[in-house]
């Protein structure tokens, strides 16, 4: 891209309000094509004569802004007239907002000091063959927006009877063109509206709005009004055992949307910032909060456009509820990033996190390019020894890499490709990929181990000693466990690059062996899961049989944190406990997957106990309802419940194994996957004491069913099977 444009900034301080910058121009002759290229610091909304360019909500989206922006490319031909008035509004977004929550006050006062930047050019192609570009330069103009405030945290404040006086000057400066990358992720748009399911009065006299269902995006008003009257509204995700509105989740995020009324019939909806919800409490009201109507507020939920590809039903209502929650989970924190949460002072993209459930969000949608931008941006902040921050992009900046979260730098790439069965993303990743592993051989205190350094353990584990948000699982053993993991991983990508992985298959044997020697005997249920899923163990089939016991004896529950938990069912079920993982996917008292669901989850949570069987909450400061790890779990069901697997030497579904494991106190379940060789469908039913399967493949697959090995080449099929 050739930018003429200069980057622009409001000549005056404008405080929390958001600029608005303008343009007028005219055009003589007609239009035959119109290209509007633009970017911000910050979030832009772009208006060409009261249209709005394009579905790009919070555009140009995150990226690791001081190596990455991306700018957009839109087609405006048929917005423009005659007169043309282009307007851009620009909010603090992800760039200029406060984050994280707790960044110190220098670090916020710096980050308020950063410019309102805009950069646009419209480049346009008369009939006649002529060209014009119309370009932010000094020849703009900037005025007070109505939007009085907006922030990542702390939502907005429109005021739609605010007139702005007269226009000021703009500023040029020295902003960014090195670091601008053409779009790469997917566009944040408005995916669904969410009607208010009741409108009531809490305990405490305050009216509240439940939209029956956790969103993350926001509320759309519609109201009448007279100028200068208000609505104030605050979000929430669950209420308090007393059934009253509860914010203390959240947090410092202020999380509010005050909106300040026009005369007349009026539509809002703020478009420079998003929030995490299902209630929201109305503080204030056009006359009076009591005459406000459920048909007033409709929840429009937001996040980063992907093809749903996966589905999942089966006969019991309460997995199907958690089906369903896992999607919310994934919608809801599919916001350009992959993030923790959406609602209180967080919602970073914690690498963790995102590892843990990448499996399970590849077969739900198809999130390919959604990954592949947020990979990118962790490769631009990787540092140069190899460390990989716990966030990407890195606000956080800290020193230290924790196992199992910088992992995400081996293992995201790696279920990419398994997903989609394109290497261009372990060719654009290996050299990050291959870089942490140099990081980890270099900081760990005992040579083919990784020892010391600071973790987060087997995060929110149920092993935890009192007071400790980490699962007693050694750290020094989960990240070991990971070193080797990551190493075979480097293996087998460079093996598909053709590479020369010779060095790190030495690194890997010795890794092993070193592993082996240290950890011989294993203490909680995590380790187990460890050694076994990462084949660490000398005898596998023992160290599950341990971790069978440990289920067993202490009530067949599970104790797994976000480390021990995606993989705890696989290694059961694989080495001859599938009852057991159903024992405790089935589960549905704490602490277990359904047990949030008889508590009236809509979305995954953060902790098993995120509301307590007395109603008690887990904390004030730690405690998300919609947070999606936990929800890796729909990875076992698509992969053994209904048995579809990808095998690494077919990646991309292009050949399967289809193994369904069927349970009796299921009578039916139906996984519907499609891939990028077409829709698979595995599904088992109970039919006259027996089970009957049906199999649809389009592509070959090895299929097992109760020990029986079928082979069907590629082709199209419709398999039948009854088994007693
Ligand atoms: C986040 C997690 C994250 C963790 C790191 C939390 O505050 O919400 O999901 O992985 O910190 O331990």
């Amino acid at each position: 891209m050739e930018w003429k444009a200069k980057w622009i900034k409001p000549s005056l301080e404008m405080g929390d309000v958001c600029p608005m910058f303008k343009k007028k121009f005219q055009t003589t002759e007609k239009v035959k094509k119109a290209t509007l290229t633009i970017t911000s610091l910050g979030v832009y909304e772009a208006l060409i004569n009261g249209s709005r360019v394009g579905e790009f909500i919070l555009a140009p989206g995150w990226t690791s802004y001081k190596k990455r922006l991306q700018y957009q490319v839109y087609d405006v031909t048929d917005l423009l007239g005659e007169e043309n008035l282009l307007l851009v509004t620009v909010g603090k977004g992800w760039y200029r907002s406060r984050m994280p929550g707790w960044a110190s006050s220098k670090v916020q006062s710096a980050l308020q000091q950063n410019p309102a930047g805009l950069l646009a050019q419209l480049d346009i192609v008369f009939e006649d063959g002529s060209k014009e570009t119309i370009m932010t330069n000094e020849t703009w103009t900037a005025a007070e927006s109505n939007v009085r405030f907006s922030e990542i945290y702390d939502g907005e404040t429109y005021d739609a009877s605010f007139q702005s006086a007269d226009d000021t000057e703009v500023c040029t400066f020295d902003g960014p063109f090195d670091t601008l990358i053409s779009q790469q992720g997917e566009e944040i748009r408005e995916q669904e509206r969410v009607s208010a399911a009741c409108i009531f009065t809490t305990p405490c006299g305050e009216t509240v709005v439940d939209f029956g269902q956790e969103v993350t995006g926001y509320i759309e008003i519609e109201v009448n009004a007279k100028a200068g009257e208000e609505v104030l509204l605050s979000h929430a995700e669950v209420m308090d055992q007393d059934g009253n509105f509860y914010t203390e989740n959240y947090r410092s995020a202020k999380a509010q949307l005050h909106y300040i009324c026009k005369d007349g019939h009026q539509i809002y909806k703020p478009k420079l910032t998003f929030f995490g919800f299902r209630y929201i409490r109305i503080d204030k009201f056009p006359v009076a909060v009591s005459a406000a109507k459920p048909e007033n507020f409709t929840a429009v939920a937001v996040h980063s456009e992907m093809k749903r590809t996966g589905f999942l039903r089966c006969s019991n209502p309460l997995l199907n509820k958690l089906f369903d929650n896992i999607i919310w989970g994934q919608k809801g924190n599919f916001v350009d990033v992959p993030t923790d949460c959406p609602q209180r002072d967080e919602r970073l993209g914690w690498t963790g996190d995102a590892q843990v459930f990448i499996r399970t969000a590849c077969l739900n949608y198809d999130v390919e390019k959604f990954f592949t931008k947020w990979l990118g941006d962790m490769a631009a902040d990787q540092k140069e020894d190899g460390q990989v921050g716990h966030v990407i992009p890195n606000l956080l900046d800290d020193p230290d890499s924790s196992a199992a979260w910088a992992d995400a730098a081996t293992i995201c790439p790696w279920e990419l490709y398994l997903a989609y069965g394109n290497d261009e993303i372990l060719k654009s990743q290996f050299n990050c990929m291959k870089k942490w592993i140099g990081y980890i051989t270099t900081h760990t205190k005992d040579e083919y181990l990784w020892t010391g350094g600071i973790h987060f353990g087997d995060w929110l584990g149920l092993d935890a000693p009192d007071g400790s948000y980490k699962g007693s699982s050694r750290e020094d053993f989960i990240a070991s466990a990971f070193y080797a993991y990551s190493t075979s991983l480097v293996i087998k990508a460079g093996k598909v690059l053709e590479e020369d992985v010779a060095e790190y298959e030495t690194l890997y044997k010795k890794i092993l062996t070193a592993f082996q020697k240290t950890y011989t005997e294993y203490h909680t249920q995590t380790e187990c899961v460890l050694a076994v899923y990462f084949k660490l163990a000398p005898d596998c089939q023992a160290a599950a049989d341990q971790l069978a016991d440990l289920v067993k004896s202490c009530g067949k529950q599970l104790q797994t944190g976000f480390v021990g938990t995606p993989y705890l069912l696989h290694v059961l079920s694989e080495y001859g406990y599938t009852q057991l993982a159903y024992d405790l996917l089935l589960r549905e008292t704490y602490p277990s997957w359904l047990y949030p669901i008889t508590k009236g989850a809509t979305t995954i949570w953060e902790h098993w106990d995120g509301i307590k069987e007395n109603g008690d909450f887990w904390s004030k400061d730690m405690n998300s309802y919609n947070h999606y790890a936990y929800g890796s779990v729909a990875d076992w069901v698509y992969g053994v419940a209904a048995g579809i697997t990808p095998l690494e030497e077919y990646p991309g579904y292009e050949k399967v194994r289809i193994a369904p494991m069927p349970d009796q106190r299921l009578d039916w379940l139906e996984a519907t996957l499609e891939t990028r060789h077409g829709i698979i469908r595995s599904g088992w039913k109970i039919e006259d004491a027996s089970w009957r399967y049906e199999i649809v493949t389009p592509v070959a697959a090895d299929i097992v069913i109760a020990g029986h090995e079928y082979h069907l080449e590629k082709g199209s099929y419709l398999f039948y099977s009854k088994i007693k």
